[in-house]
């Protein structure tokens, strides 16, 4: 787009009238999805403003994810208000819609299914879950033990055997501090998130996550109407350094960081819980796949150093079980404690007490434990083939980042080549890999890509592989960035 002119209203601070500017043309409708904003230099000598205030208004309506930067290609409208859609009826067209709605991006983050034979689609588990579901007729209560009653209300923060399995579990596997009585059970890690960002977030705070990052926790916070503060990442984890300063809280996944896979190191994580003390905001950990891994077992989890209860950590099922099967939980400091199951209560009530016997039958049988291993077992399998085959077979294009827990690992694209090309061709072979990009909303991760490997058994592993080295062997010149 050439030209885009924008009502600055000439009170305020100038960087604030450009954001208003801009996010009234994308309100009243001049703005559409996908549309491309002007350079930002000519844009700047249009409006008679520098082009720092031009990044600055901008960098706030990506980070509410209105607009987004495609990298060496400029911004583009990526939603709009809902605001400014057509009333279905002239008598409906005074109703109002909260601010809230407003918020809610127009489309809800997912990556796109692709029609492919072998699909390295990250956020699936293996279909083994529903075998055991099946075969132990998990559903059914057994007779020797008693379920939770279905005929009244149980308490807002679940079942306390269910919480008193769920707290020895954490202690055992991954070093939690906690016991039955500071776990809130949710519907999983979207409500956690939920609940957090209402009793922590709102619009005069300020929401600092990993870049690339769970787009969940995003899109959650966005709703709040806080101001997000997108963080890099590196090999060692989340830059504790880049943190601004004001934060009310920051969301990360310290053992396996979600899409790179990489670890937080010592120091940043001591780093990190020295500035959250003394900065006075709250550390949200998301362990959500660590119980999978290869060799030692992974890093105890961040909670289990805090000394300053600053850290809320949040697990969830739907890995280590079945996403589908929709249970969470959290892990409370004492401070937050009451006031959370207060929120579990008047929003949702309850856990479905049908989902939490479920699973307190499949713990106190073994079952939960020995699916657990088994799987343990299968997705090493799954991850030694993964890494070994773009070790031996597509080193030439793919360098893979350290990781050796978790459902996904990330590969680098060797410089030189063009990740574009690297997945179109792919797409053409019929073999799915996702872009690193689509987890930043500010245009990080262009070289990278993820490959997960919870819904993709060994055979087809190596199929898709192979299939990718051959096709990318044969279009090599195609693949190159610049003059070969
Ligand atoms: C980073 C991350 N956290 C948490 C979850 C689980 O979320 P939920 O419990 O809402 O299914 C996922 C699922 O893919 C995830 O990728």
């Amino acid at each position: 787009m050439e030209d885009l002119l924008i009502h600055l209203s000439g009170t305020g601070p100038i960087q604030q009238q450009v954001y208003e500017g801009i996010y009234a043309a994308l309100q009243d409708g001049r703005l559409e999805p996908g549309q491309r904003l002007p350079a930002s230099r000519t844009w700047a000598l249009q409006l008679g403003v520098s082009r720092n205030t031009i990044r600055d208004a901008t960098a706030a309506l990506i980070a509410e994810g209105w607009i987004e930067a495609r990298v060496g290609s400029g911004l583009y409208v990526r939603a709009i208000p809902v605001q400014n859609r057509s009333p279905v009826s002239a008598s409906s067209a005074s109703l109002r819609m909260s601010e809230w709605s407003e918020r809610l991006p127009l489309e809800t983050f997912v990556l796109p299914s692709k029609d492919v034979d072998v699909d390295f689609r990250p956020g699936v588990v293996s279909s083994d879950a529903e075998q055991v579901f099946r075969r132990k007729r998990l559903a059914r209560w057994p007779t020797d033990t008693l379920p939770g009653p279905l005929a009244e209300y149980g308490q807002p923060e679940g079942d306390a055997r269910l919480r008193a399995r769920l707290a020895a579990y954490l202690r055992q596997s991954r070093s939690v501090r906690c016991t039955d009585a500071d776990i809130v059970i949710t519907t999983g890690t979207h409500q956690s998130l939920d609940l957090l960002s209402r009793l922590l977030l709102g619009p005069r705070t300020s929401f600092a996550m990993e870049d690339p990052g769970y787009p969940v926790a995003a899109d959650i916070a966005r709703l709040s109407g806080c101001r997000l503060l997108p963080l890099p990442v590196d090999e060692h984890g989340v830059k504790v350094e880049d943190i601004p300063h004001g934060i009310a809280a920051l969301y990360c996944t310290p053992n396996h960081q979600f899409p790179l896979g990489v670890t937080l190191s010592m120091e940043r994580r001591k780093a990190l819980l020295a500035r959250a003390a003394r900065e006075n905001f709250v550390i949200v950990e998301d362990d959500y796949d660590c119980e999978f891994y290869d060799g030692t077992m992974p890093s105890p989890c961040l909670q289990s150093v805090d000394t300053e209860q600053r850290v809320i950590y949040l697990g969830s099922l739907s890995k280590t079980f079945a996403p589908a099967f929709r249970l969470g939980f959290v892990v409370s400091p004492p401070w937050l404690l009451d006031t959370l199951r207060r929120a579990k209560w008047v929003v949702d009530r309850q856990t479905s007490a049908h989902v939490q016997n479920t699973l307190l039958q499949f713990m106190v049988s073994g079952d939960f434990a020995s699916h657990l291993s088994s799987m343990r077992q299968e997705y090493k399998r799954r991850r030694a083939t993964l890494l070994d085959t773009i070790r031996n077979r597509l080193s030439r294009w793919l360098t893979p980042l350290e990781s050796n827990c978790g459902l996904q690992i990330s590969a680098r694209v060797n410089a030189g080549f063009d990740v574009d090309a690297l997945c179109r061709i792919a797409d053409e072979e019929g073999v799915g890999i996702y872009k690193g990009a689509v987890f930043s909303s500010a245009g990080r991760a262009s070289d990278m890509l993820v490959f997960g490997f919870g819904g993709t058994p060994v055979q087809q592993i190596t199929k898709g592989l192979c299939l990718l080295e051959s096709a990318w062997q044969s279009e090599d010149h195609s693949l190159r960035t610049g003059p070969v």
